[in-house]
Formats: structure tokens, sequence, C-alpha cells
């Protein structure tokens, strides 16, 4: 995990833009300047003024017409379960290519709203058209300044998978066990660790831990490289940190391994765990010891 006193910045900075947030709320006016923001997903470019009629009939309901995450359905999705609509104004996102505390791309927004997210309101919009989904992409970005005043992030760099091989899954639970992703997530991936209820994101919401073994799928993707990228770039705006500094893109790799043994759809990984007859990993096992 990250180190405490940069989680403590983290969170700091996250508490100072609420903040600011609640004083200096985006007025319609204030909206108007940002009319012509622009994305660029491939060779198509979006335009947040087209996007606009979109996000009245289909978005507006839950993310509020100041995109304020305040639409007239927001009260009926109740934390831990499910989260709140996003507001869009804060800027901050779940699913990013891009390391932790920077700004997604515009194809991380244009995947985000294509697949829509699994134990959450959040639907899926793949029946759009790529323009329209282009358009809503550059709208979702006009309601918050972050996108005029800061950089993008540049995407990690994930390398090439390799092959699965038993040693592989056992390196993948060493490295479950030193970062402790069961404090959170629980020794068997269900959610239950010791830190599990007591977790709330940065707006003081509680929130649960994804649980591995229940079906559900990932928010932000379920292929190995979006697992992969869940883990080395954080969930912004949840306690799901970064371990970008913890894990080196070759562990990377084993761990995702070993967490595919935790999950109930069908996999290789799964295969060679029942020969391999994996046991939890042990929280009170000394370093190197599991
Ligand atoms: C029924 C309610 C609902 C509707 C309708 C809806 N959303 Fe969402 N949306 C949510 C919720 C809830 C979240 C937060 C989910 C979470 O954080 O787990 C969310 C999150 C998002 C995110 C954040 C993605 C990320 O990576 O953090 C984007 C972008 C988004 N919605 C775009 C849209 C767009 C565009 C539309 C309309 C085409 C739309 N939403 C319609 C409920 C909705
Ligand atoms: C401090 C608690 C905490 C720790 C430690 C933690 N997680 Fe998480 N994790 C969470 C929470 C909370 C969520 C749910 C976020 C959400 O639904 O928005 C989550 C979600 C996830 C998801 C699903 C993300 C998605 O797109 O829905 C994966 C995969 C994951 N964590 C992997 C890991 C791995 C691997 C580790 C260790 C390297 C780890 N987590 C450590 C709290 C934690």
């Amino acid at each position: 995990m990250r180190t405490k006193s940069r989680m403590v910045a983290l969170l700091g900075a996250a508490a100072l833009t609420l903040s600011t947030a609640s004083w200096a709320q985006l007025t319609q006016v204030d909206l108007q300047t940002r009319m012509g923001t622009e994305s660029h997903i491939g060779n198509i470019a979006g335009h947040a003024k087209d996007g606009a009629a979109d996000y009245r009939r289909y978005c507006v309901g839950c993310h509020g017409t100041l995109g304020d995450g305040n639409g007239e359905n927001a009260p009926y999705m109740q934390p831990p379960i499910y989260q709140q609509p996003r507001d869009f104004q804060l800027g901050v996102f779940k699913c990013r290519s891009t390391p932790t505390g920077t700004l997604p791309t515009d194809q991380d927004l244009y995947d985000a709203i294509t697949r829509g997210f699994d134990r959450s309101n959040m639907p899926q919009w793949s029946t759009f058209t790529k323009q329209q989904r282009a358009d809503l992409v550059a709208w979702v970005k006009h309601f918050s300044p972050r996108w005029t005043n800061e950089k993008l992030g540049t995407p990690i760099q994930i390398p090439p998978e390799p092959e699965v091989t038993p040693e592989r899954i056992k390196a993948g639970r060493e490295v479950f066990a030193r970062v402790q992703c069961w404090k959170c997530h629980g020794v068997q991936g269900m959610a239950n660790g010791p830190s599990a209820a007591t977790l709330a994101d940065d707006l003081g919401r509680p929130i649960q831990p994804f649980n591995f073994t229940d079906g559900t799928r990932p928010k932000c993707g379920d292929t190995d490289q979006d697992i992969y990228r869940i883990f080395m770039t954080g969930l912004d705006g949840t306690p799901m940190p970064s371990f970008a500094d913890n894990i080196k893109p070759d562990e990377a790799w084993d761990l995702v391994f070993y967490l595919r043994t935790f999950m109930s759809q069908k996999s290789k990984e799964k295969e060679m765990a029942k020969t391999l007859n994996l046991k939890p990993v042990d929280p009170n096992a000394p370093a190197g010891q599991q």
C-alpha cells in the first residue's frame, strides 16, 4: 500500500476539493463557458454541446442537471451496497488507465460509459453510437474545472501477460499476503477482512470491498489486463488504493493469477489451484513464510 503520509496527503487534498466545491458549486453560467469541451476517441472527436440532449434524456435522473450527482433518483441508491451517482464536478474517477490522483483519459471514460458498472446502478450504454458516447465523454468533462487546470495522466505501462504456472500462482499468494489485500478483501477474497466493515469513500459514505467469490464483475472491467490496472492505479475516491509503489510489474501478473483462483468463473488458474491445494494466507505468518 502507499505510505501512510501519502494516503493522508491524498485524503487531505480530497477534503480541500470538497470544501471548495460546496462553497463554489458550479452554476449554469460557469458551465456555459466550458461548452467548447472536446473529447478524442480514436479518430472521433466528441463535442460537449452535442452530448447535452442525450445527457438530459438518459443521465440527468441520476447525475443531476449540474452534474453534481444529485439527480432525482439519487436518494434511492444507498451505500454501502450501492454507491451514489458520481459528482462530475469533483472530476474524480474510479476506472483509469492513469496513475492514482490523475485525470483519466477520454478512452477510460468512454469505456466506463460503454461497460456500465456491475454491483451498481450505473447502466451500460453500449447501444449508443460511438459518436454519442464520445459527445457524452466531452459533456461529462465539461462539469469539472480539473480538465481545464490539469494535464491528463499518462497511462501506466502493462507488460505482456506471461504464461500462468503453478509457481506464479504461489508467488501471487505471497504478494497478496505481503501487501495485505486481505485486510479489506479477506483471506479468501470474500470481502470480509478485518477492515471491511469500517471503510468509507472520500465523501465519508460507507463502501464495501469487492467480493471476488460472488460471481459479480469488477466495475473497471474483468480481463486480466483490467484487473492488473485496477490495483496498479487504484479506484480514486475510494479506499481501494494504488499499489504501484509496492508491487513490481512481474509480481503484479502473479497477483492477477492468484486473484483468479478466488473468482467463481472458470479459469486455468482455478484448475491449477485445485491441484496445488492452496490454503488461505495466514495474516500472522512471519514475512515470506506463507
Ligand atoms: C440509474 C442511475 C444512473 C444513470 C441513469 C446513469 N448513471 Fe452514471 N453512474 C451512476 C452511479 C451510481 C455511478 C457511481 C457508481 C460507483 O461509483 O460505483 C455512476 C458513475 C458514472 C461515471 C464514473 C465512472 C468512473 O470511472 O468513475 C460516469 C463517467 C458515468 N456514470 C456516466 C454516465 C452517463 C454518461 C450516463 C448517461 C448516458 C449515466 N452515467 C447514467 C448511476 C447512473
Ligand atoms: C483499505 C482497503 C483495501 C485494500 C487494502 C485493498 N482493497 Fe481492493 N477494494 C477496496 C474497496 C473498498 C473496493 C470497492 C471499490 C468500489 O466498489 O468502488 C475494492 C475493489 C477492488 C477490486 C474491484 C475493482 C472494481 O473495478 O470493481 C479489485 C480487483 C481489488 N479491489 C483488488 C485488490 C487487491 C489485489 C488488493 C491488494 C493488492 C486490494 N484490492 C487491496 C478496498 C481495498
